[in-house]
């Protein structure tokens, strides 16, 4: 940065205020643009692909300011904050500096703009701080209203919250540096989320509109989060705080997904993109609330039985009912997102079209109320619960119905928003306006007549504004009422007081009616705004309509059947799919499997070859769970699900490897989370758990993990393990709850006589027998040398040993230390090797031993 004193006194005005906000990039207003500096332009250049440049030494980047939404848009979604910097002052004065300060900060957790919102996606602020035990945390969707707050006493490992984060996946997180600490070493928040370090808002002083002091009894932790994320808010956005009230959820009421969990499984992304996830194959829904409703509702399925089968029966009686679905769906078309504009009311900032879309919204309450006369049944909790808001939306839809032109401009300021009939005022302003000319003329043909000055006319100039025009001939004519104002050649200029009000209306009606165009606005608004819990109830009971028939919808397209939930430990399918990957594949060629875990087997080791379907049967049987428990049908001919607490994965380590660990090492933490937090209640899945270490490391570990989860007696968590560990099959014989599994394949011959497999998706009970490996390498187009080099390589294993490589043992240990080193010792051709390379030999087998 330059020597203060060769600045300029713009730049030292910006420096003055960058300073003060180091963690912004600070969109400073020049004029048309907002220009960036130093190293905020450096980064914003970056983030945005536009053009850096220089000024005095400085770089500097800029925008339009009429475009910046798109660019700050680009900005927040990249995890950082953006203040925006205005020119306040009237530049006038001796310096001839604009005063500027920020008058916004645009955060990712504390947008509103729709068009830097996800419509179908809750944009999260997150407020956490742990404690000795455990933690709390308050969530807001400042865009929506949605403000909540959990707390757990007892959870030193902090599984819960990162359980709750994954489902979250919020925008932006307030915490404090040991939580972050903390946080961060689990690695519980993805480097992309902005993050800011807050101090504690310890106070009991509990905001009026707050839920009573009893409510917070024991939740200190929860009620400091919130407290805090309150602050920061209004630190942001002052009209916020007050439309913002917490409710205490209790984290416990919901199936827990761990963050290995939400990703793998694909619930609500792949790789990112919301297509290809489970949630983009269920999405039919018609309103922006729907949307959001049923991701919600896949991340949080539901634990208590009666809740469950309320949403079941809902789904149910929208499958029995096509037309209410069909019907249903042309009136929620009209309905915008009420709850995100709702929060732009409350806030003030709200445009005209913010209002024509909710009178296009509320608008529907008359056919709302003929659809319940007529498939009220289909959702009786529901019905009560709109109609009881009915008469509210009636009244406030004909309020924005005669106030609101249907299709205004975007901003106030260009006027013709307010309705004819709405405001006498305006309508007489408006008629002042257009009827301007008529009243002037009728003016002159009345002054002529009454004065008989035949070349009496009417003008105007800027100077002067309206006046009377008598030429000098006629001048001796003029009334003593009229006023003199201008003399010319041969021409007098009067005025009167007549023509000075018609004048001051003309003038100034256009500003009037700007001003009372505003007032009128902001009336309605204001109104609106003392509605917003009834709104805000409204919309999402608006998104619990559109979800049920969605998902009843999607159970008719996708053939999916209502499954029997109730306490046990059950979890069984017959011809269970996986309705993503189905939806992947040619109609009709999607294998389904039977599932039978919780009865007489607690756990499946399922084994074959890779790419034989064991990790699409691992994910199926999560996504039924899922499914079941979110209130929807499932893909199954039928199914029996116990209600699950947690569904925890360990499936697939390569992509952790990103955030800075060694792929084992993650592998081993998530597991061993998994073992420490799992109950009987819990459904585990492990896919090729011991992939990431040597072969014999793999296999120990793999082999007790099992034993551990493993309970003689009843009652331990249901398992699906897919290995390739052939080894484990071994288990079966030990443990009566334990059963093999295997993906079955054909072996056939090809034309050439060479032999293949094929692979049939269906997984069979027992122990398959082979290792196909290299016929898979062969699939993915190894080289033929390298083929027909390994297949000799085998046999010549397989001789060696006497006996399949692959074969069972009745006593793992020697099976081990029959295996690869002593394998590798007898393929040592003595002959042609050096000591010296011999000598490594030795030296490497011996680091194999002892690793
Ligand atoms: N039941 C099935 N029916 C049809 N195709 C399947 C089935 N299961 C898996 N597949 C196909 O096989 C591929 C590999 O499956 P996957 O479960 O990943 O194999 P594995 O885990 O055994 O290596 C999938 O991407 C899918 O295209
Ligand atoms: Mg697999």
């Amino acid at each position: 940065m330059q020597e203060s004193k060769q600045l300029t006194p713009l730049m030292r005005q910006y420096n003055d205020i960058k300073s003060k906000n180091t963690d912004l990039i600070v969109f400073f207003r020049l004029g048309d643009f907002y220009e960036m500096f130093d190293s905020d332009a450096r980064e914003a250049s970056r983030i945005l692909g536009i053009a850096l440049t220089q000024r005095g030494g400085v770089p500097m980047c800029g925008v339009p300011y009429h475009a910046a939404a798109n660019y700050i848009s680009k900005i927040i979604k990249e995890g950082r904050k953006v203040g925006i910097c205005e020119q306040v002052g009237t530049g006038e004065g001796k310096s001839k500096l604009f005063e500027r300060k920020i008058v916004r900060v645009i955060t990712p957790g504390t947008v509103i703009e729709d068009n830097m919102l996800q419509s179908n996606v809750s944009n999260y602020l997150v407020c956490v701080f742990t404690d000795k035990k455990g933690w709390g945390a308050a969530a807001i969707d400042v865009s929506t209203g949605e403000f909540w707050v959990t707390e757990q006493a007892d959870d030193i490992s902090l599984n819960g919250l990162s359980c709750m984060l994954a489902a979250l996946n919020p925008a932006e997180i307030l915490l404090d540096k040991i939580t972050l600490d903390r946080v961060k070493s689990s690695m519980m928040i993805p480097g992309s989320v902005a993050t800011t370090i807050v101090p504690r808002e310890e106070s009991s002083q509990i905001p009026s509109n707050w839920p009573s002091q009893s409510v917070w009894a024991g939740k200190k932790t929860a009620l400091t989060c919130a407290l805090t994320a309150i602050k920061y808010i209004n630190v942001n956005e002052p009209g916020f705080k007050d439309l913002l009230i917490p409710f205490y959820k209790e984290i416990s009421d919901y199936l827990a997904l761990d963050e290995n969990a939400v990703r793998t499984l694909e619930l609500v992304s792949q790789n990112g993109a919301r297509k290809g996830s489970l949630w983009h194959l269920l999405d039919f829904t018609v309103t922006p609330m729907g949307g959001r409703t049923l991701k919600n509702w896949i991340l949080n399925p539901l634990l208590n039985l009666a809740d469950i089968e309320k949403r079941q029966n809902c789904v149910s009686n929208f499958y029995d009912n096509p037309l209410a679905y069909e019907e249903l769906k042309v009136i929620l078309a009209d309905i915008s997102d009420i709850e995100r504009i709702m929060s732009r009311v409350g806030t003030g900032n709200a445009g005209p079209r913010d209002l024509a879309g909710l009178a296009r919204s509320l608008a529907v309450h008359g056919a709302l109320k003929n659809w319940f006369d007529k498939y009220g049944a289909v959702v009786p909790y529901l019905k009560e619960n709109i109609l009881s808001k009915i008469t509210v939306i009636e009244d406030l839809a004909n309020l924005l119905n005669s106030a609101i032109e249907p299709n205004p401009p975007i901003k106030i300021s260009d006027g013709g928003i307010i309705k004819q009939g709405f405001n006498a005022e305006l309508d007489d302003l408006r008629n002042t306006k257009n009827n301007s000319s008529k009243t002037l003329a009728e003016l002159c043909e009345r002054e002529k007549a009454k004065t008989g000055i035949s070349t009496l006319k009417v003008g105007f100039n800027s100077v002067f504004g309206y006046y009377i025009e008598v030429s000098k001939g006629q001048s001796g004519k003029v009334p003593f009422s009229y006023t003199r104002k201008q003399t010319l050649t041969n021409a007098e200029r009067f005025i009167t007081e007549e023509l000075k009000e018609i004048e001051d209306k003309i003038l100034h009606a256009e500003e009037k009616i700007l001003r009372l165009e505003t007032s009128l606005f902001d009336s309605v608004r204001k109104h609106l705004a003392e509605h917003i819990g009834v709104m805000r109830s409204f919309a999402k009971a608006i998104a619990e309509l559109d979800v049920y028939s969605n998902l009843a919808h999607c159970a008719k397209v996708y053939k999916f059947t209502k499954p029997v939930i109730d306490e046990s430990n059950i979890l069984k399918a017959a011809d269970l799919r996986h309705p993503v990957v189905e939806a992947c594949l040619p109609l009709g060629s999607f294998v389904p499997n039977d599932i039978d875990l919780g009865g007489e087997t607690q756990i499946s080791v399922i084994t074959g070859p890779n790419m034989g379907g064991k990790s699409v049967y691992l994910k199926q049987a999560a996504v039924l769970v899922i499914l079941a428990q979110m209130g929807s049908f499932v893909p199954a001919a039928s199914a029996h699900v116990g209600i699950v607490d947690k569904i925890m994965t360990r499936i697939g380590a390569q992509d952790a490897i990103a955030m800075g660990q060694s792929t084992f090492m993650v592998e081993m933490k998530e597991t061993s989370h998994i073992l420490a937090s799992c109950t009987p209640k819990s459904l585990i899945l492990l896919d090729e758990v011991g992939r990431g270490t040597s072969t014999f490391d793999g296999i120990s570990i793999a082999w007790a993990i099992t034993e551990f989860l493993y309970k003689p007696h009843g009652g331990g968590a249901k398992v699906l393990f897919a290995t390739h560990y052939f080894e484990l099959t071994d288990l079966e014989n030990k443990y009566k709850g334990i059963k093999n599994f295997h993906a079955e394949v054909q072996e056939y011959k090809d034309a050439d006589g060479q032999s293949k497999i094929a692979f049939l998706y269906k997984i069979k009970e027992g122990a398959g027998d082979k290792s196909y490996g290299i016929h898979v390498g062969e699939l993915a187009g190894l080289p033929a040398t390298v083929i027909v080099r390994a297949k000799k390589v085998i046999k010549d294993l397989e001789a060696k040993k006497g006996t399949s490589v692959s074969k069972k043992e009745d006593d793992i240990v020697g099976d081990l230390f029959s295996s690869p080193i002593v394998e590798e010792i007898k393929l040592v051709n003595t002959d042609a090797v050096t000591p010296m390379q011999a000598l490594q030999m030795i030296l490497e087998w011996k680091k194999r031993i002892n690793s």
